[in-house]
């Protein structure tokens, strides 16, 4: 029987990019690629790309187990709401019941200490996954570059940032996917494994003159002070718990008190065998949505 996979917020920006990974060898019959919709509107999106879509909403829960029906591998992936505590133990829940036996989960990268909540419900809820048994792969990323590039695109003469003059460490959304795309075509090979993800610390002025070297245009690192980071976070419509502990998690990298801030590690080349994109690379491949100036 032709395995299942299901990737969870198949329309975000590691869903997405997963499920277009996956796209080739499921076209070619290697397995069945799901996308969970939780809407009509995002339904057509995928089927716009061409892919199958499923009613999946993590509000209404008696949408979930018919979701995964006969699913194998699961990529749980939630957005920035504390909703993601319930949202994840919703699908966990459901996932055990229709016998699903991998779940790839998209966390972020903290020590095992961390006291910042929204680093800590990433760890409940992989210590959740391997208490109820499933076969597990953990993906514990660090910055993603796609979250500063969508903001750049639409101003790309300034970075805007709340870290001050610290070296952070990121990854882009297409690697991340592309490790958590390797746990879901060989979970036997994935199962257990826990995968810290970032490539490369960089600083925010360090990425302001590399971006205006591949955009030949000159481009300025504007620092904002940490707090006036949870406004602007509010104003633009997130969760306010979720955007009080992601507030505070980067005040605390500005005042140099987050470990692991800057780690960088090789997982992405040992596990997928690709050279991983840094900002140069993933710039030169963007710079055409740039908006002009
Ligand atoms: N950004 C960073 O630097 C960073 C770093 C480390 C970890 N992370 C983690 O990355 C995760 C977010 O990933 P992302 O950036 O790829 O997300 P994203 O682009 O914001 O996408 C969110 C997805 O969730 C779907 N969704 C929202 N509410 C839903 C619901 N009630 N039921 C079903 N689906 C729903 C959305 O569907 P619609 O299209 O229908 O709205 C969309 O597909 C978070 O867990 C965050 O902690 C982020």
């Amino acid at each position: 029987m032709t395995r299942r996979i299901l990737v969870t917020a198949a329309t975000g920006t590691v869903g997405g990019a997963a499920m277009r990974l996956l796209a080739g060898d499921a076209k070619s019959g290697e397995f069945e690629l799901i996308g969970a919709a939780r809407s009509a509107r995002s339904a057509d999106r995928l089927r716009a790309e061409g892919f199958a879509p499923v009613t999946f909403d993590y509000d209404r829960p008696e949408t979930l187990r018919p979701a995964l029906e006969g699913v194998d591998s699961v990529f749980l992936i939630t957005g920035y709401s504390v909703d993601m505590l319930i949202h994840s133990k919703r699908l966990l829940d459901a996932a055990k019941a229709a016998g699903v036996r991998h779940i790839v989960h998209l966390g972020a990268l903290a020590p095992d200490d961390t006291p910042h909540p929204h680093f800590a419900w990433h760890q409940l809820i992989e210590h959740t996954i391997e208490s109820m048994g499933f076969s597990f792969t953990h993906l514990r990323p660090n910055f993603f570059i796609d979250t500063v590039w969508a903001g750049f695109k639409h101003r790309p003469d300034r970075l805007v940032h709340f870290v001050g003059d610290r070296k952070i460490s990121w990854i882009s959304s297409e690697d991340i996917a592309a490790v958590g795309t390797a746990a879901l075509r060989d979970p036997d090979r994935h199962s257990g494994k826990t995968y810290p993800l970032a490539v490369e610390a960089l600083s925010l002025t360090e990425i302001a003159t590399l971006l205006s070297e591949v955009t030949h245009r000159p481009v300025e690192y504007r620092p904002r002070e940490p707090t006036e980071l949870l406004p602007i976070l509010l104003k633009q419509g997130m969760d306010p718990v979720y955007a009080t502990s992601l507030a505070g998690g980067v005040a605390a990298i500005e005042a140099g008190n987050m470990p692991l801030a800057d780690a960088v590690y090789d997982t992405v080349k040992s596990v997928t065998g690709r050279m991983p994109l840094g900002w140069r690379a993933f710039a030169e491949a963007r710079k055409g949505e740039l908006t002009a100036s």
